[in-house]
C-alpha cells in the first residue's frame, strides 16, 4: 500500500508520475449535503446507498454562523460512516484564505481521516494553492496515524484558475479531478448571468437571413455557454491522467435542462456532476452510464474489427483502429459500472 508519504513531494511540471493510478470508483454524481442541518445528518444512513459519492460541504451555502456546527456534523456522519458500503465520503473544505480552513483540515484529518476519500478545494488558482495543501495533509497525515493518503480534488471556479488548469492537474499525485464551478467562476469572469450553470436564453446564434431580409422571422439555436471550459478542463484532466467533473446545476426543477447539461458534459469526457437535490441523482446515474443501444453498438464494432486493426464497414458506417478505441472507452465504463 502506498504510505501518505508518497504524496509528499509536489510533482515538477509535466513530470511523469511513477505512483498515479486512481483505481476505478464509481463517481456518477457528487451528492451535497449540509452537515450543519442535523434533519440532514439524520438522512445519512438511507442516502448513502444510493448514491456514488456523499459530499459533507463546508464552504459556501453554509453560512458564517454554521461553519462550526457543519464541521461536527461532518465528524459525527465520519464517525458512523461504513466504508464498505463502497460509498465514497467526500468533504468541500472552506478556501484556502478564509479563517475557517485550518480549522477545517485539522479536525477532519484527525477526528476522520481514515473515513474520508477526498478533499475537494474551492477556489483554486495555481499549482502552489495544490503544494500548499498537498503538505498540510501530509503532516496531518502523519500525525494522525493514517495509512492512505487523502486525495484532493479542485474546483475550477476563477479566471486563473482556468488559465492555469494543466499546472494544476499535474501539481500533485494527490490530484483526483477536477470540477467546474460555473457559479463563481461567471462572477470570477464578470459574466452577466445569474445562474448557477446552465443555459441561458441570450446565449444564442441566430440563422443567416434567407435572401439577406434581415427583417424574416428566422430560428435561434442556445449555445452552452460552459463548453470552452469544460473542453479544456477535460484536456487537462487527460494530461494528468485525474476525472473531469461538470459542477452543480441550480435550478432543481428544470430536470430537463439540467439533463441536457450532464449529457453535454458526459459527452465531452466527464465522469459525473454535483448532485444538488436528490432528483438529479438519478439523472447523474442515468447520463454518466453508457446507454445499454451505445453498448451493443460497441459490441457490435469491437467484435467486426478482430485485432482491432484495419477497417470495416457496419450498417454504411467506416469503422477503424479509432473507431475500435472509442468503442473500447464506452465498453470499459459499461464494465466497471457492472462489476
Ligand atoms: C460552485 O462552487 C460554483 O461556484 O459553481
Ligand atoms: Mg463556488
Amino acid at each position: 500500500m502506498r504510505s501518505p508519504k508518497d504524496f509528499f513531494r509536489p510533482l515538477a511540471i509535466g513530470a511523469p508520475d511513477p505512483v498515479r493510478e486512481i483505481p476505478f470508483r464509481p463517481s456518477r454524481m457528487i451528492h451535497f449535503f449540509d452537515p450543519s442541518n442535523p434533519k440532514m445528518v439524520a438522512k445519512v444512513p438511507d442516502l448513502a446507498p444510493k448514491v456514488d459519492i456523499l459530499l459533507g460541504n463546508l464552504e459556501d451555502a453554509v453560512a458564517a454562523e454554521h461553519k462550526e456546527a457543519a464541521r461536527a456534523g461532518l465528524v459525527e456522519v465520519g464517525r458512523s460512516w461504513d466504508p464498505s458500503g463502497g460509498t465514497q465520503l467526500w468533504t468541500r473544505v472552506n478556501a484556502l484564505d478564509s479563517p475557517w480552513v485550518l480549522d477545517d483540515l485539522t479536525t477532519l484529518v484527525a477526528e476522520i481521516g481514515d473515513r474520508l476519500d477526498v478533499v475537494m478545494l474551492p477556489k483554486v488558482e495555481g499549482a502552489e494553492d495544490i503544494h500548499y495543501a498537498d503538505r498540510l495533509l501530509a503532516q496531518l497525515e502523519a500525525r494522525a496515524g493514517l495509512q492512505r493518503p487523502l486525495l484532493l480534488h479542485a474546483i475550477l471556479e476563477t479566471a486563473r484558475g482556468v488559465a492555469n488548469v494543466e499546472e494544476i492537474c499535474l501539481a500533485s499525485p494527490r490530484m483526483q479531478g477536477l470540477s467546474l464551478g460555473p457559479a463563481d467562476l461567471a462572477a470570477d469572469r464578470r459574466m452577466k448571468t445569474t445562474r448557477v450553470g446552465g443555459g441561458h436564453p441570450g446565449y444564442l446564434v441566430r440563422e443567416d437571413p434567407p435572401d439577406g431580409d434581415v427583417d424574416a422571422s428566422r430560428a435561434t439555436a442556445q449555445q452552452d455557454l460552459w463548453h470552452y471550459t469544460v473542453a479544456r478542463m477535460v484536456d487537462a484532466c487527460g494530461v494528468a491522467g485525474i476525472l473531469p467533473f461538470y459542477g452543480p446545476f441550480g435550478d432543481i426543477k428544470d430536470t430537463v435542462a439540467c439533463e441536457d447539461q450532464f449529457r453535454n458534459a458526459y459527452l465531452l469526457g466527464c465522469v459525473g456532476a454535483w448532485s444538488l437535490h436528490p432528483v438529479q441523482i438519478g439523472i447523474a446515474k442515468q447520463v454518466f452510464s453508457p446507454e445499454p443501444a451505445e453498448v451493443a453498438w460497441a459490441k457490435r464494432v469491437v467484435e467486426a474489427m478482430g485485432d482491432g486493426t484495419g477497417a470495416v464497414m457496419l450498417d454504411g458506417k467506416m469503422q477503424d483502429d479509432a473507431t475500435y478505441k472509442q468503442c473500447q472507452v464506452v465498453l470499459d465504463l459499461a464494465r466497471s459500472l457492472a462489476e
